[in-house]
This record gives structure tokens, C-alpha cells and sequence, in this order.
């Protein structure tokens, strides 16, 4: 393998769980949810597709594991168009980037993800390539450096970053399609289960499928893990039928509670409660406290703990909110009472 083919399938290599991919849908038309996202996009690639040019440059933001990948793909597959995956810190030098730009042809899609782990060197690249396609380089150092200016062929860089603040303006300003991904509603990942149960051959009852959707935290990828594990337990310990209580009972020996709350949630949770008196806390001492990256609680952790409600993210750091800790039964302090204006003011 060349240097070019290792930078361009890491991605593609750590993604190939076979089976991950192989329930990824192909077609917007079989992707479900995201349904505002799915009309623009459909817009922009039809209209792409009349005027016979690639699309323009995508920016899908999101949480991980929401389909900012698969969206990449189905892109790609409704252009009719070849796609090389890669990602941002895998892009070390700037001649990684050009050896990947001079490959592409026209109309081919280029998908970076954590694209706003790039460094800066290497995406001060990509403007003159987003907006012109054209290819500056310069080669060597000192007085004898030489600058190269090649074409490029009309590419479409689609990229994907968990938070569109992380990115620099400049680049930022060049995409000229911005789509964020939310959080799936549970009536649409029990929709992606029973998908996915189909596609593998999976028994799975509609109170099963309510269980997984209920429980997967919004994302898909999750609802899709668990499915599997569920699969393996309702094959080791039941008749293969994934029903409520195979669910249940399954999703029970994984740790995973009834709003979905996993270990680290609650280690998160409770680690706010009982040792910080509820918070407020700054998210530095919080990671050290659960033994985890700071930036794994940002975009992993704290998003869905914030969206149900159990954690409030205010200007002097983290807080547990009143339902975590009615989730955990513990009573709410409740606020210090206001202080009281003076008499005299
Ligand atoms: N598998 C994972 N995400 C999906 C989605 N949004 N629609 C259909 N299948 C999926």
C-alpha cells in the first residue's frame, strides 16, 4: 500500500466493521430521520445533478455516530460519483494532501472527516482548492523554494466535524452546503432497528424495537450496537426472538438503563452529585475526576446528557439538573435562596 492509499482507507479500513457498513443505507430515499437535512440536501444534488456539475462542497456537523459518514456515501452514490474517505489527523503532511488531490477525478468526492482536526498548514491548502480548484505548493525551503500551481479537477469535498465552532472561519466560509444532525426521535431509531434487523436476519418484535429505540441515546450507531449485543444474548439465552423482556433482561446485563444511560453516564452524573455537591464544576476537573478525555466528554458524553435534561452546562462549569437526581433518588439541594436586596439600595 502507498503512502496515498494508506491515508485515504484508514478511515475506510476502521469503519469496515463489515457489518456496520453493510446496514448503512445507500439511498437518501432509505435513510431515515433527519428529514429537514434530507430535503436540502436532495435539492442541492438534484439540482447539481440537472446542471450536470458536482455538487457543491458539504459540511455535515454532528455528534459522533449520528450518519455524518453515511451521508458522505450517499452523496457520492446519488452523484454517481467515486468517493475517497480520509480524516484530519491522518493527513500529516501537505504533501499527504496533495498526493490525494492530484488522484481525484473529475466529479469525485473527497470525504474528510474530523476535518476540523486538520492542521493549519495543511488546510490553508485546501482554500485554493475548495474555491478554485487549483493546487498551490511550494517546494523546498529557502531561497531555492519553488512554488507549483497545477489545476484540479472539479472535486466535492464533503467534510465532517462534531462542533462547526471548532473550525477556522476561512474554511468554514467555503463549504457551500452547512448541514448539522440532530438527535434521532425514538419512533425513528426504532424505525433503524427494525431496518437493520431485517437487513440481518435478526427476529425482533415491536416492543423489543421500542426498547432498543428508547434506550440508544438518539444515535444510530448505538441503537445499531445494541441491537447486535441484544441479538447475541436472545440467540445464547432465549429462543432468538428479540422481544421486550429478551430486551430488557439483555439490556440490563450491559449496563444500560431505562433512558439509556450507560456506566460513564452515570459515573458522570453521580461524580457531579456526590463529590462536587451538584456542581458547579469546569469540565477539566470533571474529566480527571472519571478518568476520561476532555474532548470525549464534550462530544461524546455531555451532548445527550445536556439534551434529556440531566446536566446544565453554565458559564461557571458543569451542573447535575433536578431530574438526575430524581433519576439516582437523591433529594435536590435546591438553590441558595436569592440574596435579598438591601433596604437602603
Ligand atoms: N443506519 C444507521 N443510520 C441509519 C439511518 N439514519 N437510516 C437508516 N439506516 C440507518
Amino acid at each position: 500500500m502507498n503512502q496515498e492509499e494508506r491515508i485515504v482507507s484508514a478511515t475506510a479500513r476502521r469503519d469496515d466493521l463489515a457489518e456496520e457498513v453493510s446496514l448503512r443505507p445507500q439511498r437518501l430515499a432509505q435513510y431515515i430521520g433527519q428529514e429537514q437535512l434530507k430535503d436540502n440536501l436532495a435539492i442541492a444534488i438534484q439540482a447539481a445533478r440537472a446542471r450536470r456539475e458536482p455538487l457543491d462542497h458539504v459540511l455535515f456537523h454532528g455528534f459522533p455516530g449520528l450518519g455524518k459518514t453515511t451521508l458522505a456515501y450517499i452523496i457520492a452514490h446519488e452523484m454517481e460519483a467515486n468517493i475517497k474517505v480520509t480524516s484530519g489527523p491522518v493527513i500529516e503532511k501537505a504533501g499527504d494532501l496533495a498526493a490525494i488531490l492530484t488522484s481525484l477525478q473529475e466529479g469525485d468526492v473527497l470525504f474528510i472527516d474530523e476535518i476540523h482536526r486538520l492542521n493549519h498548514v495543511i488546510e490553508e491548502i485546501l482554500y485554493p482548492a475548495m474555491e478554485d480548484f487549483q493546487l498551490d505548493l511550494v517546494i523546498g525551503q529557502g531561497p531555492g523554494a519553488k512554488s507549483v500551481k497545477m489545476n484540479l479537477p472539479h472535486f466535492t469535498l464533503v467534510g465532517a466535524t462534531t462542533r462547526t465552532g471548532l473550525l477556522t472561519p476561512p474554511l468554514r466560509d467555503r463549504f457551500g452546503v452547512l448541514l448539522r444532525l440532530e438527535f434521532y426521535a425514538p419512533e425513528e431509531l426504532v424505525a433503524i432497528v427494525e431496518r437493520s434487523a431485517r437487513l440481518l436476519g435478526v427476529k425482533l418484535d415491536p416492543e423489543g424495537a421500542l426498547e432498543l429505540g428508547r434506550r440508544s441515546r438518539g444515535t444510530p450507531r448505538i441503537a445499531n450496537r445494541l441491537l447486535k449485543r441484544v441479538r447475541d444474548y436472545a440467540q445464547v439465552k432465549a429462543d432468538g426472538l428479540v422481544n421486550r423482556e429478551v430486551a430488557r433482561q439483555a439490556l440490563k446485563m450491559l449496563h444500560v438503563d431505562e433512558l439509556g444511560l450507560d456506566d460513564m453516564d452515570r459515573r458522570i452524573l453521580l461524580t457531579i452529585i456526590d463529590r462536587f455537591q451538584g456542581g458547579p464544576l469546569g469540565l477539566d476537573t470533571l474529566a480527571t475526576a472519571v478518568c476520561e478525555e476532555r474532548t470525549t466528554l464534550e462530544d461524546v458524553y455531555e451532548p445527550f446528557l445536556i439534551q434529556s435534561g440531566f446536566l446544565f452546562r453554565t458559564p461557571r462549569g458543569r451542573m447535575a439538573t433536578p431530574a438526575a437526581y430524581q433519576h439516582f433518588g437523591r433529594a435536590y439541594p435546591g438553590h441558595p435562596p436569592l440574596e435579598q436586596p438591601s433596604l437602603f439600595d
